[in-house]
């Protein structure tokens, strides 16, 4: 009787604290700063980007866009600044430790696909998985499946060169879900493609976020990918200089 007259007020309030724990942002930058040789290009940005928010980076070409992108991504390592991602901190984890956080919680989309030529489209889908350490049955099992789901089963067998431009990279999101990253960093992505299919992958970012809650964080010179984010963040000259919210639909 003691023990319960004593734990289920604590439980009580553990539950209250619990509850009113703001959740944790998934990428919190703070004055990051990079230099190549003398040149400044990235001048302290700060940039918190939450859980499920897509976000689109726009900027005049030099405006040190992808320079950030490969921060935030872990590629590259800031001068100075913090970085926190999905509460780790990752700047301070040793290079295998590292690998191992980017290829669980980060997957790459870039504006040329880069799949290998040599393997087919499901084998360029299972390989970051099978690095990863999956099992080769689960990695193309998952393979398999986003490749269905991105309607590209028909074409599994085939190698890149046999793809079209839109297939190809939507062949390269599908490679950079198979590990279930929480955020997906894009730079570019649809920069090589037509407007028919840039427009499908951009209806594929939002579906993904709507069916799997992956973070998105999107590069890109393309107005209307850029306007339909919840946030566009405007770049110029290693700085932010500008933040656009999207307004929220009434319901
Ligand atoms: N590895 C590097 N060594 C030297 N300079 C670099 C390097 N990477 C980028 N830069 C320089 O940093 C600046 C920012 O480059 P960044 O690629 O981040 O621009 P961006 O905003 O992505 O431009 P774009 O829209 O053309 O892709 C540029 O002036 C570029 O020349
Ligand atoms: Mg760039």
């Amino acid at each position: 009787m003691c023990l319960f007259a004593i734990f289920a007020p604590l439980q009580g309030r553990r539950f209250w604290l619990l509850s009113h724990i703001p959740p944790l942002s998934m990428i919190e930058a703070r004055q990051i700063t990079k230099s190549f040789d003398n040149l400044q290009v990235l001048k302290g940005i700060d940039l918190t980007v939450e859980q499920g928010e897509i976000v689109s980076v726009v900027g005049p070409s030099g405006a040190g866009k992808t320079t950030l992108l490969q921060i935030l991504g872990t590629l590259d390592r800031p001068d100075s600044g913090s970085l926190l991602f999905d509460g780790e901190a990752p700047l301070a984890m040793k290079a295998d430790a590292l690998a191992r956080f980017r290829n669980r919680t980060i997957g790459f989309v870039f504006q040329f696909h880069q799949l290998l030529p040599e393997f087919s489209l499901i084998e360029n889908v299972a390989l970051p998985a099978l690095i990863g350490g999956l099992s080769s049955k689960e990695a193309f099992s998952r393979a398999r499946e986003l490749a269905g789901y991105m309607g590209l089963l028909p074409r599994a067998d085939h190698r890149p060169a046999q793809l079209s431009g839109g297939e190809r990279q939507r062949a390269a999101v599908a490679r950079a879900l198979v590990c279930r990253p929480k955020v997906i960093l894009a730079d570019e992505p649809s920069g090589s493609l037509d407007s028919r299919n840039r427009a499908e992958l951009h209806k594929l970012f939002f579906d993904l976020r709507r069916d799997m809650g992956q973070t998105f964080v999107i590069v890109t010179h393309d107005e209307n990918l850029a306007a339909d984010a919840d946030r566009r963040i405007m770049m110029a000259d290693g700085r932010i200089t500008g933040i656009d919210t999207r307004p929220q639909p009434l319901i």
